[in-house]
């Protein structure tokens, strides 16, 4: 295991993005949620983290990430980035906060780059959003696309199957990629999407993909930290590596306090203060 801290220290910004897509350097990205976990993935030098509303079901145990409130993002939003010095940290809009027009979009957009301090908003959508992408882009907040598997969408597809597996859909889906371009978007992540398909909209594009579930032919990739660190044993997608088995970990680590704190054990005179 590396504990080397990383040699580019330089702040990573959408510029940045855009010139390590040029330059044919892959962008790393994971989400996060409090500030630990913020710090130790920004001090690993990964050059994304996206406080995603994916926390309503990893942190907050909801079935779908629709319940997520504004003023949760902006909680997380907070924590995460008193934490970073040098990834881009990019809040997603929760459902509800950018679909009823573009005003309200834009003032909790600005919310979430004033108060929670983000430095980019994600918005999951495609041509049909554009206007709203636009609106936010002209007030000088990078825009960040999300297109395939739209989780806010769950209750219109009823399920997390892979999409654009159809000709329709798949062309439909690189539309929507540049579409969001054209409106302004600085990247557009790709979620759940046959590779090919993923290899095709990213060669389209001049703006960086960053592919989740979306095979190796993005310009990026980001995963949901959680499900890279192990801790959800019920859930275990293909597309989703496992880096750490933190599940065991946690549950050996929560037995043996347990067994220590019943035997007597813990603590002991070294863990103890003398007068
Ligand atoms: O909310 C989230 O974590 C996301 C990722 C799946 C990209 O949007």
């Amino acid at each position: 295991m590396s504990t080397e801290r990383p040699t580019d220290t330089r702040k990573v910004t959408t510029l940045r993005l855009t010139e390590m897509k040029q330059a044919g350097e892959k962008v790393s990205a994971l989400t996060a949620y409090d500030f630990l976990t913020a710090r130790l993935i920004d001090q690993a030098g990964i050059d994304v983290i996206l406080v995603g509303d994916s926390a309503s079901m990893v942190f907050a145990g909801n079935d779908t990430t629709l319940p997520m409130t504004m003023e949760e993002m902006l909680y997380h939003t907070r924590v995460v980035t008193r934490a970073v010095k040098r990834a881009l940290v990019i809040a997603d809009m929760p459902f509800g906060s950018y679909h009823e027009g573009a005003d309200k979009a834009l003032h909790n957009a600005i919310k979430l780059m004033k108060e929670g301090r983000a430095e980019a908003v994600k918005l999951e959508g495609g041509a049909s959003i554009c206007p709203i992408v636009e609106r936010i882009v002209d007030a000088g907040i990078p825009v960040c696309g999300h297109i395939g598997l739209q989780p806010q969408s769950i209750h219109t597809y009823g399920t997390y199957k892979t999409r654009g597996t159809q000709p329709d859909e798949a062309q439909a889906i690189l539309d929507n990629a540049r579409a969001l371009q054209d409106a302004g978007a600085f990247a557009v992540v790709v979620e759940k999407v046959p590779k090919d398909l993923a290899v095709r909209i990213t060669a389209s594009l001049e703006v960086p993909t960053i592919g989740i579930g979306a095979g190796g032919g993005c310009d990026g990739q980001i995963l949901v930290t959680p499900d890279m660190l192990g801790m959800n044993r019920q859930f275990q997608p293909r597309f989703v590596r496992r880096y750490a088995k933190l599940a065991e970990d946690m549950h050996s680590a929560f037995q043996n306090y347990h067994h220590d704190v019943r035997a007597g054990d813990f603590p002991n005179e070294g863990e103890s203060y003398t007068a």
